[in-house]
């Protein structure tokens, strides 16, 4: 084996995000760029001798390409092991439970999520740890300082090898063993999950519908949903994975997955409808006529996981990232369950899983997951949802409207300004903070600050802490109003304002969101001074 030693140098800003390194996919592509970061993780964690991987990402442009890198790389750093997806190809749950599956020593997952592919689009890189979950702060710092001082990288020159044949290869010394990508998964899912009383709800007529985007859920649909379950052939829709995800935002939620929502919005609409995003974690859940928000559905989902098999015996405790609204946590409370409050990304849950302290976890930015696996994961709440409905043989509508019943509705609602100047949205950030030790006790848009804060989370397990992660404002009535910039854009700035008011009046728990929500979203907006922005509105409202 002969190993090529590389000189380089350190390149400004590899500093890993929300959910690992992402760029514009020519940035991936510059000479050293991907090369500087796998050799930082290898470095990062005490090199790569010895070990094995999982490695695999969600098809986007350049998907492939960075893989041969990345296999001849562990193999010129001494990997002993590398277990690839077929195709290059594994969903980013898919992948978190072959690292626990394989007692690996983690994996690389190519992804930018939801952000769109393509050479003028986005790509990314992340580091999974031994649990099959994001790496968190500590070893993400350590990724970090290693590309700061990098002198060189090491990789060997052979040629490309073929990763659409299922068995093993082998590139110098380690082994290469291309696997299928759903097998493994949908047996989980198997375990899980009540596929029969699901089988016999689809035969009774229920009709269903899943988007996979042209994302990398599409074969996973097509197996679970269709072979298994017995969909007929076309509910899973979009189900090819393309390198640019058919041009679009691989990204589902109602302002992205169009075609889904106009389907599902109307009288003569599937029972029910879902959608994934570019490496399936993500999903959105929604009825005929019907949406429900992830807050809602981290909700329902608690309140209802013991009627799938593999929740029988009841959960944990649940956490949601702070910005997440609480709906849940009533339901813990009614459960007479732990309710964790988190900073946002999925890394924060890994150690509450890991410590059976949590059971379910969930985001308001369409996450939701188990310790299953150490990631959210798509189809997982998709399957879930259907054995609960299975169970219950109740509409998705009727579900839900019979929880706000019984916890109350918390409105809830995300607006998202994109690409602002950095600087802008710095200012505004500061405006507020500036403001934190005074708001209480003061009035706008008729409504009185209770608390204000800049939310910090120490991890109960390890203590780790975590400064800035959002800022908080309590109004008395029990509304909320949080400020954050977001950790996995690529381009300028993005401000997140997450806006929520509890509704447990009977009679009001059908009116417009939006409508609900606006003297919680006027009094933000005077409190942070969002004229000053010059947007006429948010860019997406979810
Ligand atoms: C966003 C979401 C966050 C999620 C992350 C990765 O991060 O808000 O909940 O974990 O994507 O999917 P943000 O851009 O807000 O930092
Ligand atoms: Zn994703």
């Amino acid at each position: 084996m002969d190993i090529k030693v590389v000189s380089t140098q350190p390149i400004e800003g590899q500093k890993p995000g929300t959910s690992g390194l992402r760029k514009k996919t020519r940035v991936f592509m510059e000479p050293h760029y991907l090369e500087n970061f796998v050799q930082s993780v290898f470095d990062a964690i005490g090199g790569a001798g010895g070990k094995t991987f999982v490695v695999g990402g969600d098809g986007r442009y350049f998907n492939a390409e960075a893989i041969q890198t990345i296999l001849r790389m562990a193999a010129a750093n001494g990997a002993a092991h590398v277990i690839a997806g077929r195709g290059g190809l594994l969903s980013t749950p898919a992948a978190s439970h072959l690292i626990r599956k394989n007692a690996t020593d983690g994996g690389l997952i190519l992804s930018a999520s939801h952000n769109p592919g393509g050479i003028d689009e986005d790509f990314g890189l992340k580091f999974n740890i031994p649990n099959g979950g994001p790496a968190p702060e500590g070893v993400t710092e350590a990724i970090f300082a290693a590309t700061k001082n990098i002198g060189q990288y090491r990789t060997l020159e052979t040629p490309d090898i073929d990763l659409d044949a299922l068995g093993e290869q082998k590139i110098g010394d380690m082994v290469v063993s291309i696997v299928d990508p759903v097998s493994d998964y949908a047996a989980l899912m198997q375990e899980l999950f009540d596929f029969g009383a699901i089988k016999d709800l689809l035969a009774s007529g229920f009709r269903l519908r899943f988007d996979a985007m042209h994302a990398i859920t599409g074969p996973y649909a097509k197996v679970i949903l269709e072979e298994m379950l017995g969909a007929p052939a076309g509910s899973a829709i979009n189900a090819t994975p393309s390198v640019d995800f058919g041009g679009g935002h691989p990204d589902p939620n109602p302002a992205w997955a169009k075609e889904l929502m106009a389907e599902l919005m109307s009288d003569e609409g599937p029972d029910f409808g879902a959608a994934s995003d570019g490496d399936g974690d993500r999903n959105m859940i929604l009825g005929r006529n019907f949406y429900v928000s992830p807050s809602d559905s981290l909700a329902v989902l608690t309140a209802n996981a013991h009627l799938a098999p593999g929740y029988a015996n009841g959960i944990a405790g649940v956490a949601r990232s702070m910005p997440t609204s609480c709906a849940a946590d009533r339901v813990a409370q009614d459960l007479g369950i732990e309710c964790f409050e988190t900073p946002t990304g999925w890394k924060f849950f890994g150690n509450l899983l890991d410590a059976g302290r949590a059971t379910i976890c969930g985001e308001e930015s369409f996450g939701t997951g188990s310790n299953h696996v150490r990631e959210k994961d798509g189809l997982w709440a998709v399957l879930l949802w259907l054995n609960i409905l299975a169970k219950k043989r109740c509409s998705v509508a009727d579900l839900v409207q019979e929880h706000w019943k019984k916890y109350g509705r918390n409105y809830y609602s995300r607006h998202d300004y994109e690409a602002l100047p950095k600087a802008d949205a710095s200012d505004l950030m500061d405006r507020v903070a500036g403001q934190l030790d005074t708001l209480p006790g003061k009035s706008f848009a008729g409504q009185v600050v209770d608390q204000a804060d800049s939310f910090g989370y120490e991890d109960p397990i390890d203590g780790s802490k975590s400064s800035n992660q959002g800022l908080r404002i309590r109004f008395n009535n029990g509304a909320r109003a949080v400020f954050r910039l977001s950790g996995t854009g690529t381009e300028g700035a993005t401000l997140r304002l997450y806006i929520e008011h509890l509704e447990t009046d009977p009679v009001r728990l059908t009116q417009d969101v939006q409508s609900a929500l606006s003297l919680v979203i006027a009094a933000a907006h005077e409190i942070a001074g969002i004229g000053r922005l010059n947007r006429s509105g948010p860019d997406v409202i979810t």
